[in-house]
């Protein structure tokens, strides 16, 4: 009789390789440095389209025709206001909150406001997703002015999703540069395959849970140094070396000790990451404009040198990614550094969305409807026996 195969071992590969699911919604080809979603270029996407027309191609799988985009953007205005209780939830909160947990929390907040919560059809799940990608902005920037002690701003319904949220956080009508710059932002960050945070939405969502408690895990995902939370320690790092002279010294020191350089390097792309080619002339135009060309400048000394220097420590190559120049270009457009996590969740909440949707109504082929990978037990506590139970007093 023919043995079974031993299954592979994936054991400390972090899944790298191993293909879950089909999805339609994008595709990152790292050996090529391409993002594309659903079949259009994150360039042409960052160039032309607004996020909005982003969000309405991540759910609905085609661009929004003239009318269509009208229409849709009205229906995202109409959601953007959150529930006065909310509000006062967040005033309850202690300033030293970390906003991502902020931002997470006030997830199953607006699950309780959902009337749409207990009723479990795709039409259902798209109105909650919506409502999600519309307020989260709006928890977003009255957690700002709370902590700063200012007024929460309502939305302004003529202003679109970008230049809105621009407003409600700092107080002003955004300019058209600031806005574009910013709207760029949000579609680069909107989606990107099956990233940890978007699995741990994939993986709520297979259990049939509704989309507040897909979107509140993949919150708590992205929050992580290694995923979402790098671009705030990059700019940490930016600060901590402060001067181009120190660039170098910085790069050996962390090499040396065997740290990481925050910004460089991804789980799939092995060359440039799009997005970053597209940020690098965004953070140093932005720098340019506000006279904050240091940031700009010493993120670009950094890339060189610790690219150099990776490539003569391991013989290989290590490339920017997307949190690298994101970080001088939230900078000098005025955002503090913690909120430049959150400010990446705003946006990729709406591919986490599109995810949900595909996962629990239809994606390319069929799947698996729960996730439950195997572990591979590894205790060895009693020997080949199982342990006998020790009342507490003998232990
Ligand atoms: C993103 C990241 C986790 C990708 O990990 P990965 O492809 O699995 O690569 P590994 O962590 O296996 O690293 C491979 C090697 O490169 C090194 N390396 C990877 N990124 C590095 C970095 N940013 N700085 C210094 N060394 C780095 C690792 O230490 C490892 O060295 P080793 O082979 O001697 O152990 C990793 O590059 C990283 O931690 N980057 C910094 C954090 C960051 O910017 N995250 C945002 C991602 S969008």
């Amino acid at each position: 009789m023919e043995e079974c195969a031993p299954a592979p071992s994936i054991r400390d590969t972090g899944l790298r390789n191993v293909v879950i699911a089909s999805t339609k919604i994008s595709n990152v080809i790292g050996d090529q440095g391409k993002l594309i979603y659903r079949g259009y270029s994150i360039g042409d996407l960052a160039e032309f389209a607004a996020f909005e027309e982003v969000i309405h191609l991540l759910l609905f799988e085609s661009l929004p025709s003239k009318t269509a985009l009208t229409d849709f953007k009205a229906r995202l205005v109409g959601e953007r206001a959150i529930p006065p209780e909310v509000v006062d939830a967040l005033k309850t909160r202690p300033a030293s909150s970390l906003p991502m947990d902020i931002l997470q929390g006030a997830v199953p907040m607006l699950a309780n406001h959902d009337p749409d919560v207990e009723d479990g059809s795709r039409d259902a799940a798209e109105r909650m997703g919506l409502r999600l990608i519309a307020k989260l902005p709006t928890v977003l920037a009255a957690w700002r002015r709370i902590k700063e002690g200012k007024p929460v701003l309502d939305p302004l319904d003529d202003l679109d999703h970008a230049a809105n949220f621009l407003y409600m956080f700092f107080g002003e009508r955004p300019s058209d540069e600031a806005t574009r710059f910013f709207d760029a932002c949000l579609v680069m960050h909107a989606e990107h395959s099956f990233n940890a945070s978007t699995f741990a939405a994939r993986g709520v969502a297979s259990t049939l849970a509704h989309i507040h408690a897909a979107v509140a895990g993949a919150v708590g995902s992205l929050s992580g140094a290694l995923h979402g939370g790098a671009n705030t320690r990059v700019m940490k790092m930016l600060k901590e070396i402060g001067d181009i002279g120190n660039v170098e010294s910085y790069v050996t020191r962390q090499l040396d000790s065997g740290g990481k350089i925050m910004g460089l390097g991804h789980a799939v792309y092995d060359t440039d990451d799009p997005r970053a080619l597209i940020l690098a002339p965004m953070s140093r135009q932005m720098g340019e404009k506000t006279g904050e060309t240091q940031w700009y400048e010493i993120s670009r000394e950094l890339e060189i040198k610790a690219k150099a220097a990776f490539k003569e420590r391991k013989g290989k190559d290590i490339f920017a990614n997307v949190d690298f120049y994101s970080a001088s270009l939230y900078h000098t457009m005025g955002f503090p550094t913690e909120m430049f996590t959150p400010i990446f969740a705003i946006s990729r909440v709406a591919g986490w969305v599109a995810h949900v949707l595909e996962e629990q109504f239809g994606g390319a082929e069929a799947k698996p409807t729960l996730y439950r990978p195997k572990s591979d037990y590894v205790g060895d506590y009693c020997g080949p026996e199982e342990c006998s139970w020790a009342p507490i007093e003998k232990r």
